[in-house]
């Protein structure tokens, strides 16, 4: 199935666990900044999924002919095109899965945490929406800083009296995918093979990809270590500079996207196999959220890979300690901001 080559065996944690999909396309999953540069190459990803059967597009602008093309697409669900707050109610109505990759991004020069002023309220004010008209569905915060939006869409949704946080996710899967492409590149292996967990945040050095733990299991030299490990925190400035003022990863942005939106339908499912790092709630660290890999099912995060976290490097184990203040600090930001607006 596309989900296979998305999730690739080496990286599902059951391997003998032979979950019979039938596809049956029945989600419906709503993209919230569809008319952008990651939400168009999304929707066509997600427009491919079999078990999606309504995909509803939403922006303030420009939606209508992305909307139009995509629909000519002949696999099973339905689009239809949300354009404006008076349209936003429509867009959300029986929705299971909400992905929010509405905002500005970067461009050279600026951090993630430049764009808190603009996308701070862009996604207060979707996911206000979103309590009021599908409160039990997964929501996606792909909008940066991650690491202060997902903190909150918490606030939000406990204002509303709807927060589930087993229901919540940063989307740090593009960490994830960067950190096997680099290991895979740097290692000789067929992409494919590699998994690498990556915890933390989503921002610079919150970014902590665990290749202690990398499968299959390689043995890397001190300065592959910090040489890795340094690219991958970097990968999305490395893209922000390439580009030169036209903006983020928006293609690899949106495959990865369509892989966590994939785990999160599977889950639904009723697949007892999935596994995908995300930046959630969290009791692992002393932080209120922390991204780590979670077991996704049909209520959400079902439980927490503790065991990535046990027998860290020394690397790793400084690292951990080094990223929670700044983590610490953005949570703080968000739920400062939240808490203003109240
Ligand atoms: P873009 O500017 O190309 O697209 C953003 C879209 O959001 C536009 O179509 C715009 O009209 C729409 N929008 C703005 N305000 C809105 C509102 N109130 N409601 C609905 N839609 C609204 O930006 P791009 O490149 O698609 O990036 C989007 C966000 O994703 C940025 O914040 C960026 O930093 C973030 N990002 C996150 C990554 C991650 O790993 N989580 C990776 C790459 C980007």
């Amino acid at each position: 199935s596309l989900w296979a080559s998305f999730v690739p065996k080496a990286q599902r944690a059951n391997q003998n666990l032979q979950y019979q999909l039938q596809p049956q396309a029945s989600y419906k999953v709503a993209v919230l900044g569809a008319a952008g540069g990651i939400g168009q190459p999304l929707a066509l990803l997600i427009k491919m999924s079999p078990l999606v059967s309504d995909l509803h597009l939403y922006d303030i602008a420009n939606v209508k002919g992305v909307a139009a093309d995509i629909s000519h697409c002949n696999t099973p669900s339905q689009v239809r095109d949300f354009t404006g707050p008076s349209e936003l109610a429509s867009a959300l109505n029986g929705v299971d899965v909400v992905v929010i990759p509405a905002g500005v991004p970067r461009k050279p020069g600026m951090t993630r945490d430049d764009l808190f002023n603009i996308n701070a309220g862009i996604v207060r004010d979707l996911v206000s929406a979103v309590a009021d008209n599908c409160p039990d569905a997964f929501i996606h915060i792909i909008s940066n800083p991650v690491n202060s939006t997902v903190p909150i869409a918490a606030e939000v949704l406990k204002q509303k009296g709807v927060y589930d946080p087993k229901k919540l996710f940063g989307v740090t899967t593009l960490d994830v995918v960067r950190a096997n492409t680099f290991v895979a590149q740097k290692k000789n292996l067929k992409l494919i093979d590699v998994d690498v967990p990556v915890i933390g945040g989503h921002a610079g050095i919150t970014i902590l990809p665990l290749l202690s733990k990398t499968k299959p299991s390689v043995s890397f030299s001190d300065e592959e270590i910090d040489q890795l490990t340094v690219r991958i925190q970097n990968a999305g400035t490395e893209v922000v500079e390439a580009k030169a003022g036209a903006g983020s990863a928006t293609l690899s942005m949106a495959y990865a996207a369509a892989r966590f939106v994939e785990s999160s339908l599977r889950a639904l499912d009723g697949d007892g196999d999935v596994y995908e790092c995300c930046y959630v709630q969290s009791e692992l660290s002393d932080l209120p959220f922390f991204a780590s890999r979670v077991k996704l099912g049909r209520k959400g995060v079902e439980a927490f890979v503790t065991s990535d976290l046990q027998g860290l490097s020394e690397y790793e184990q400084k690292a951990l300690e080094a990223l929670k203040p700044e983590l610490k600090g953005s949570i703080e930001k968000g739920i400062g901001f939240a808490s203003k607006q109240a």
